[in-house]
């Protein structure tokens, strides 16, 4: 964008200890998560524990949006999503997995997804995507939202919008029977409107027990995804829209994704469960 800087990496603050008491999952202390085998499916009593995961993880992103302003550094916003998570004994998911060293991602303007919070203070007209995962009770709760930092320029704000639209109306188009292809057939055709880039590389995913299943959840229009949308499946929506092209590539720190061209993207994301006619989130602050 025209007058703005690209962002850089800033110097990233000490990890953070999560008391003693709280559990972690079982992928904590090891390179990576194992690979899950189990059904797509959860039982009632999982779904029942994943409603609690889900309010964690949506109150957490509450606290950490309600900071967002012009000097406040992602690094700040971190700190309050580490210790209200902690307050509600659960984990901060992200936290050590795979080597991730924060307990949130904060993605800011041209970086997709996957940002490490750090010492750098969040400017007027940013766009600020936060993503926050929480373990409770041995199944997690994963979701996202985009922010304004002070005045957005219109491009910004409406592509915020049209977002969130774009997710909604494919959790709206999840049903028992239709194949899983119609999230992105949907996502894919409404960002189209506005000419939006649909990010390829990074997808939805089943999470439950696991935080990443192994279930994808494609935000582009993909035929051959023809899996079943069964009652039940826990998964995730989670499209990233681009300003300009949807091509992205990861700075060397490993986890950083940025668009290739330097225009800016928004995502939002919810934890869903299949219900016997639709799809209930459970990611609600409520
Ligand atoms: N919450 C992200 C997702 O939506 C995953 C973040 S993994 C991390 O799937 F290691 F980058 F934090
Ligand atoms: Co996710
Ligand atoms: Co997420």
């Amino acid at each position: 964008m025209p007058g703005v800087k690209p962002i850089r990496p800033y110097s990233v603050s000490p990890i953070r200890p999560v008391p003693k008491s709280i559990p972690r999952p079982p992928y904590i202390g090891a390179p990576g998560p194992e690979v899950y085998h189990g059904s797509d499916v959860q039982t009632q009593e999982t779904i029942e524990r994943m409603r609690l995961a889900g309010r964690i993880a949506a109150q957490a992103i509450q606290v950490t949006a309600a900071a967002i302003a012009p000097g406040v550094t992602t690094d700040q916003l971190d700190a309050l999503a580490h210790e209200f998570i902690c307050d509600q004994g659960a984990y901060p998911s992200t936290l050590g997995y795979r080597g991730f060293p924060k307990s949130i991602c904060s993605s800011v303007n041209e970086v997709v997804c996957h940002g490490i919070p750090d010492a750098r203070p969040l400017e007027d007209g940013d766009l600020v995507k936060i993503d926050i995962t929480v373990f409770k009770d041995g199944v997690h709760g994963d979701n996202c939202a985009t922010f304004g930092c002070g005045a957005l320029d219109q491009a910004s704000a409406d592509l915020m919008v049209h977002t969130e639209e774009a997710m909604n109306r494919a959790i709206r188009a999840v049903k028992p029977g239709r194949q899983l292809n119609i999230v992105g057939r949907v996502v894919e055709a409404y960002a189209g409107r506005f000419g939006y880039g649909v990010v390829r590389d990074y997808t939805g995913h089943g999470v439950h027990t696991a935080f990443h299943s192994g279930l994808i959840v494609l935000h582009h229009d993909e035929p051959a995804l023809t899996r079943l949308i069964e009652p039940g499946m826990t998964f995730t929506i989670e499209p990233m829209l681009t300003l300009g092209d949807y091509h992205c590539h990861q700075w060397d720190d490993g986890w950083t994704v940025v668009t290739n061209d330097g225009s800016r993207a928004a995502q939002f994301e919810q934890t869903l469960v299949v219900t016997a006619d639709g799809a209930e989130i459970l990611t609600r602050a409520d």
